[in-house]
């Protein structure tokens, strides 16, 4: 396993991605245990990206209860449907927020964070299980290329549910 999961920020978005799937691919090669695999996947994403906050939700009955993350401390449950982690899970797709002051409900764990990306990790019955959710300090930090790179790693976390 190698040590260091940097990846140049000035390479481009798609490359950036292609070098961050093929970490994650090898952080839990061998290794079957879900919470180290997850951990794991978070600290090469928080190390890789350099973003604020990036952690899993999972889902628990009618909320969402915080998992393995990087960053600062964070709220441990949300209702299904609150914030953009609740509305990811109940609408079970990606949501893109480019100024977080401007989502109904958004759920301000950190006033630090003003964009995030939320996507939807699904069961093999094709259920949301986990939300992970990817904070940023900078406004209107994600796209649609941060979206096809990340729902790789979601496609990654899918096959080892
Ligand atoms: N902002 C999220 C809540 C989770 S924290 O940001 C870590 C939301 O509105 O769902």
């Amino acid at each position: 396993m190698s040590e260091s999961t940097f990846i140049n920020p000035s390479l481009p978005t798609a490359e950036k991605y292609l070098l961050l799937e093929e970490q994650v691919k090898a952080l839990v090669y061998g290794e079957e245990d879900l919470i180290a695999n997850l951990s794991n996947i978070m600290a090469a994403l928080k190390y890789g990206l350099n973003y604020f906050w990036v952690g899993i939700y999972k889902v628990t009955g009618d909320q969402l209860v915080l998992g393995p993350f990087q960053g600062p401390v964070a709220c441990t449950r949300i209702a299904k449907g609150r914030g953009v982690c609740g509305a990811c899970w109940e609408e079970k797709q990606t949501i893109i927020v480019s100024n977080v002051d401007e989502f109904p409900g958004h759920i301000a764990c950190s006033s630090a964070t003003k964009s995030e990306i939320v996507l939807p990790i699904k069961n093999k019955k094709g259920e949301v299980a986990f939300v992970l959710d990817i904070d940023s300090t900078k406004l209107n930090d994600f796209d649609t290329e941060d979206q096809k790179g990340l729902e790789k790693v979601v496609t990654i976390i899918e096959s080892i549910l």
